[in-house]
């Protein structure tokens, strides 16, 4: 297993995301990294209904002061099965905990999946990564729709799955589990596939120093996310019993600015479709070798310093764009006209 190489340009990337307290932190982190070209950002239902977690990226995207980045809401329901979101983890609006602000962000008339689309094939091939960090309706579909995307696209870094553990059934996990069929298609594709799994996010945990780091960085969006941090935390001891909440979507991004803080392993991994007690498990295979043809991999171990140094710098760099730094977002949502 080696440490994977630096990029040495800024990464294009469409982030496909269900806000969520941690796509909510992958926004973030996507916007103020210097090495990350913010293409679109793209909703499905997942964490909570697609006008919720719509309402959710728009109000983080204000927050954060982001302009000049389409937004767009995209599939509402799985391809096959019915919807299932995760309350007990994000709460009734999916982003639970800090006051939000109205968006000030005006959402592209496009759906999710065209939006993707027209990004992608506006691009060089080889140049845009998708970025999943939810379910994967959205994805499956923009592959069937337009199959010219799967050889442009550079690789797409999702996290969904795990390779030793679940934690929506005892070996699925949630992003993969609402729409296998989906995963199916993603992971079937021939485009490169990087699996940012739970074995990877399970070391990402916001733990006390962590959080203490964001807090005093002072600005808007750090309290935001702080306050992200305390419902994230509550809930995941409850439901969850962890001592401190795993904050996995940013993962994914940190890979695609930074690969060398994520070792991963090229291995085969196939969605189960069939079983009774594993449906959704993403199964990979260990044996070595791995094929020639294979394109997927899981990530394996995480730099969690230098996981949370990205983080933190991109919330300085962000700064806070609406009054340099007395604002709340209480405040902000008041200023909404909440
Ligand atoms: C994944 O599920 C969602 O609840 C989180 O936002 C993350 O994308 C973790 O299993
Ligand atoms: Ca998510």
């Amino acid at each position: 297993m080696e440490p994977n190489p630096q990029p040495t340009a800024p990464r294009k990337i469409i982030l496909d995301c269900d806000p969520g307290h941690d796509d909510a932190v992958a926004l973030l982190l996507a916007h103020g990294s210097p090495t990350i070209d913010l293409l679109a950002v793209t909703t499905v239902v997942g964490n909570q209904t697609l006008a919720k977690v719509t309402r959710n990226a728009l109000a983080v995207g204000t927050i954060a002061g982001i302009t000049g980045v389409p937004f767009a809401a995209g599939c509402d329901r799985p391809l096959v099965r019915s919807i299932e979101t995760a309350p007990d983890i994000h709460g009734e609006s999916g982003m639970d905990g800090p006051a939000l602000p109205e968006s000030t962000i005006e959402l592209d008339p496009r759906h999710a999946v065209d939006l993707i689309i027209d990004t992608v094939m506006a691009h060089e091939p080889g140049t845009v990564t998708l970025v999943p960090t939810a379910g994967l309706t959205n994805i499956a579909m923009a592959a069937r729709k337009e199959p010219r995307i799967v050889e442009r696209v550079k690789e797409v870094v999702l996290m969904g799955g795990g390779y030793h553990v679940g934690n929506w059934s005892a070996v699925a996990e949630f992003n993969i589990i609402i729409d296998p069929e989906a995963a199916h298609i993603v992971f079937n594709e021939k485009w490169p596939v990087v699996m940012v799994g739970l074995d990877l996010t399970h070391q990402a945990l916001a733990t006390t120093d962590v959080v203490e780091r964001i807090d005093a960085i002072g600005t808007g969006p750090a309290r935001f996310v702080r306050e992200l941090m305390d419902f994230f935390a509550a809930t995941y001891k409850d439901a969850q019993g962890f001592d401190f909440p795993p904050v996995h979507d940013p993962c994914a991004v940190a890979y695609v600015i930074d690969p060398s803080i994520v070792t991963t392993r090229k291995v085969p991994v196939n969605i189960e479709l069939q079983g009774a007690l594993t449906l959704g498990m993403t199964v990979a295979d260990f044996r070595a070798p791995a094929p020639a043809d294979c394109t997927t991999s899981v990530a394996v171990d995480l730099d969690h310093a230098r996981f949370w140094d990205l983080v933190t710098d991109a919330l300085v760099r962000i700064g806070d764009p609406h009054d340099g730094g007395s604002q709340s977002t209480a405040d902000l949502a008041t200023a909404g006209g909440k």
